[in-house]
């Protein structure tokens, strides 16, 4: 395990010697925290905080304010992973102007080390900018949730020659315009491992099999909290969901039978304010104080 601080260029270090990239997503502090303790490598605030913390359906709603609410809150608690920022929707699309202040408020404002974005082609131009900007930028290839509407139902990439080859093209792009690790979601994991075993910088799988140099999954999917846990390509570590269920239901009983709080998780006056209190009381209820 490293010691100090992740940094982008150690992900190629790690994938050199063969080691795997432990990352997750953390959208607050506690989150972080379990993560760090774990020594998870890499934590990526990913936009799926949308769905997973926000209720909304898509990533599409997510704005740039948001997301920084909860970059702030993991980078201040972040001391050895990386902290990758997610550019939401739209917020590196439409202007390349734009597109470098958004990635460049997650470094400055929100204390991140490095921004992740969707796309190959489209979105190398951008990436070139941005590391000439000095702002490491993470690749997403394969699924990418911006692109939700487009893909429809079709959820895996790359499944025939033909867009498996271009699914490998796009990511020799991407690591020419400079990218320092690429996400491939939701890809068959031969297409995976040929990308993987072609490229210098480190590919992070996640429905990806296990061609690549590093795993990702959404930290909520992993503990078993929420519906993600039962998608396919992800393995829940625990049954969080049911667990909290039971401790709220739990807390929810005991207050409302009047055995929450005991003696125990309450405070009491010291013995002599005590008994001139109860003094001061009973005179109170007597009618007898002038
Ligand atoms: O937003 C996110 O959490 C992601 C990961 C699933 C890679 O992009």
């Amino acid at each position: 395990m490293l010691s100090s601080r992740v940094m982008p260029g150690d992900l190629s270090a790690l994938k050199a010697e063969g080691r795997r990239i432990v990352a997750l997503t953390a959208y607050d502090r506690p989150t972080a925290e379990v993560c760090e303790a774990a020594g998870v490598d890499v934590l990526l605030v990913g936009d799926s905080l949308g769905n997973v913390l926000l209720g909304y359906e898509t990533t599409l709603p997510v704005t740039m304010e948001e997301m920084l609410h909860h970059v702030k809150a993991v980078a201040r608690c972040a001391r050895r992973a990386l902290v990758v920022a997610d550019l939401p929707f739209l917020s590196y699309q439409a202007d390349p102007a734009e597109a470098l202040r958004n990635a460049g408020r997650f470094l400055k404002e929100g204390g991140a080390q490095a921004v992740k974005l969707e796309g190959g082609d489209r979105s190398a131009e951008t990436v070139e900018r941005m590391v000439t900007a000095g702002i490491p930028v993470m690749g997403h290839l394969g699924y990418t949730p911006q692109s939700a509407h487009i893909f429809g139902k079709s959820v895996v990439q790359g499944r025939d020659l033909d867009a498996a080859l271009a699914l490998l093209n796009e990511a020799l792009a991407l690591e020419e315009a400079g990218c320092f690790a690429i996400v491939l979601e939701c890809v068959p994991r031969e297409v995976a491992q040929a990308v993987s075993e072609r490229l210098a910088i480190p590919t992070i799988g996640i429905g990806a099999g296990a061609g690549c140099d590093g795993q990702i999954l959404v930290f909520h999917d992993a503990v078993g909290w929420g519906p993600g846990a039962t998608l396919k390509f992800v393995k829940p570590y625990a049954n969080a969901g049911e667990m909290l269920r039971q401790a709220v239901s739990d807390y929810a009983r005991e207050v409302r039978e009047g055995v929450f709080p005991s003696a125990e998780h309450a405070f009491a006056m010291p013995a002599e304010a005590r008994v001139l209190f109860e003094q001061e009381l009973s005179e109170l209820d007597a009618g007898c104080v002038e």
